[in-house]
């Protein structure tokens, strides 16, 4: 195989973006939030139907939104009477997919040195989420409700391409499912229109080098696990 430079940048940005969960108190200048964005949405969509819509919180702004879900996240009765909108796991775990989620759990757990029976320690560190780990920059994505489940593939791939873009930078990210719990706070927070729902948070920043938490390096199947190659009809 022959390779170039713009190959090993491609597959290096994509190979060395990993979920951070600490950012240094570092800022993100405006203008790379821009770029990133704005190559980010070069993303394919079914004709060409664009369906993201992109909350950049930096400043006050991202601690008010903080302050608020974690204020409500520190009391259990409170936070039960949030639930997600949509479901982004599948309601009933199988294996292999219940397999990997717990490894990836008790691998970051077990880093941070966190055993099974410290429920609080497991639950400050999902805590964590909602101060976007720390980063400057707090993304939150929503789409337009009339939209429907192809819209979500293409949402896949712009939030991709905002994480590889930023690697391209030197900069990571964590992409943020514990948002969706929150739905209501972020709406009223960032006043929404009703038509938007919440897809996702994601925490943008300068990695910071010296965490445990982000060392781990998760698994991935071999191809083979994966693929099936037809060469015969
Ligand atoms: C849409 C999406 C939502 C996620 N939500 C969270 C989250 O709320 N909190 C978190 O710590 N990690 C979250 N993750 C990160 C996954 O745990 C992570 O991608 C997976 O374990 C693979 O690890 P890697 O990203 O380091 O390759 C999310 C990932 C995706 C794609």
């Amino acid at each position: 195989m022959i390779s170039s430079p713009q190959q090993e940048a491609v597959d290096a940005a994509i190979e060395s973006r990993r979920s951070i969960r600490a950012f240094l108190d570092k800022d993100v200048a405006r203008e790379d939030i821009e770029r990133i964005l704005e190559v980010a949405a070069r993303a394919p969509s079914g004709t060409n139907t664009q369906p993201w819509r992109v909350y950049v919180l930096t400043g006050p702004a991202r601690n008010a939104l903080s302050d608020a879900i974690l204020a409500t996240n520190a009391d259990p009765d409170q936070a039960r009477a949030h639930t997600e909108e949509y479901a982004y796991y599948p309601r009933e775990w199988v294996s292999p997919y219940i397999d990997r989620r717990r490894k990836v759990g008790w691998d970051l757990y077990s880093l941070l040195g966190l055993t099974r029976e410290n429920k609080e320690g497991m639950a400050a560190q999902h805590a964590r989420n909602y101060a976007f780990f720390d980063a400057p920059v707090g993304l939150i994505f929503t789409i337009d409700r009339v939209m429907e489940q192809g819209s979500w593939l293409d949402y896949g791939m712009f939030l991709q391409n905002i994480m590889v873009a930023a690697r391209a930078r030197g900069l990571d990210t964590c992409p943020q499912a514990a948002f969706t719990q929150y739905h209501r706070i972020i709406a009223a927070q960032l006043g929404l229109p009703a038509n938007e729902m919440v897809v996702c948070g994601m925490a943008l920043g300068w990695a910071d080098p010296d965490r445990v938490e982000n060392t781990l390096v998760t698994e991935r199947e071999p191809i083979t696990g994966f693929t099936t190659f037809l060469e015969q009809a």
